[in-house]
């Protein structure tokens, strides 16, 4: 197996429930509601939705013929499930965004949100994700940003050691990354993408104002100063919207979607179908099917 960054283990975690629906964080979901919006095509093929978790996110594509939902943790993807439900529309695959299991030019679409956030080698993910993009594929990026107000000033008065305007990303807890805007534009610029939108998101993120003003109010005033982003990012979540420059024409994905699929052990594509189970036809690796979950993280042990 080839040596990869670790991952931030969500297995078993109550995320959706204590952090969204439990959290008081209605403003900012609303407010991410908005910046979709305003970066989303209406209508696509085939999106990738990358660290989608419980699928939080998911509804939004509802303009995409399928959506491929991917996660390290196949609890949240089985929550993810439940709230869906089984159908074509929906594939669930449980994966390491280091080693993604998909051939290159697969995707017209792709969004990452609240996930770049857990990567120690974000260049690293965000050259996989690039190889699995068509030509012209947007990708949707949402980054938690060091370079924000309550940082600056934090730092400003003594009450944090970490510089908020130097390019490196600071890990504040344990595999829990912020990035400065410019070193995510350096690395989507040499990674051959267009950026063509940048939000800024949650610049409300103030318990008194989330107290004092509903939560729908303040994500519409939100959605109103998102659109500074494009001159200057000073929030604690940026949205960028990029799009991949290569030339070329963008293939129709194949009905069946397995297809798509390429071995993490060695790269090989032609996956056999076995039900319980994708065969490998060069290493012979086994990748287990299971509840509706393809999952691709480690190898089965063969019967
Ligand atoms: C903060 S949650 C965000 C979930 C969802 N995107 C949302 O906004 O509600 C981060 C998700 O990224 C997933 N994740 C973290 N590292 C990963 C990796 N290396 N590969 C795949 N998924 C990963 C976690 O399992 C978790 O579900
Ligand atoms: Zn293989």
């Amino acid at each position: 197996m080839t040596n990869t960054p670790p991952v931030c283990n969500y297995e078993g975690s109550d995320y959706q429930q204590s952090f969204w629906e439990q959290g008081g964080r209605q403003y900012e979901d609303l407010a991410e509601g908005i910046a979709f919006k305003r970066v989303l095509p209406k209508n696509g093929k085939l999106m990738l939705e990358l660290g989608a978790g419980a699928g939080r996110n998911t509804p939004r594509y509802a303009g995409f013929d399928r959506v491929v939902l991917l996660d390290y943790s196949t609890t949240q993807l089985a929550q993810a499930q439940e709230k869906l439900g089984r159908s074509d529309k929906y594939i669930f695959v449980a994966a390491d965004i280091y080693r993604l299991p998909f051939l290159n030019h697969s995707f017209d679409s792709a969004t990452m949100i609240r996930a770049l956030h857990h990567m120690a080698d974000a260049p690293k993910a965000l050259s996989q994700i690039r190889n699995v993009l068509q030509p012209q594929a947007i990708f949707i990026l949402e980054f938690a940003n060091k370079l924000n107000l309550k940082a600056i000033f934090r730092y400003w008065l003594g009450r944090q050691t970490w510089n908020p305007f130097t390019l490196e990303p600071v890990e504040f807890v344990k595999l829990n990354f912020d990035f400065h805007p410019k070193a995510i534009r350096n690395w989507l610029t040499n990674l051959g993408f267009n950026i063509e939108k940048t939000l800024t998101v949650s610049h409300f993120r103030l318990g008194i104002l989330k107290r004092l003003i509903p939560a729908r109010w303040l994500a519409t005033l939100d959605g109103i100063f998102q659109l500074s982003g494009r001159f200057f990012q000073l929030t604690p979540s940026v949205f960028v919207k990029a799009i991949v420059k290569e030339e070329g024409e963008q293939t129709t994905p194949p009905a069946n979607l397995i297809e798509l699929f390429k071995c993490p052990n060695c790269g090989s594509g032609n996956l056999a179908d076995k039900r319980d189970h994708l065969l490998c036809p060069s290493c012979k690796a086994e990748w287990a099917v299971q509840d509706g979950i393809y999952d691709f993280r480690e190898k089965r042990n063969s019967h």
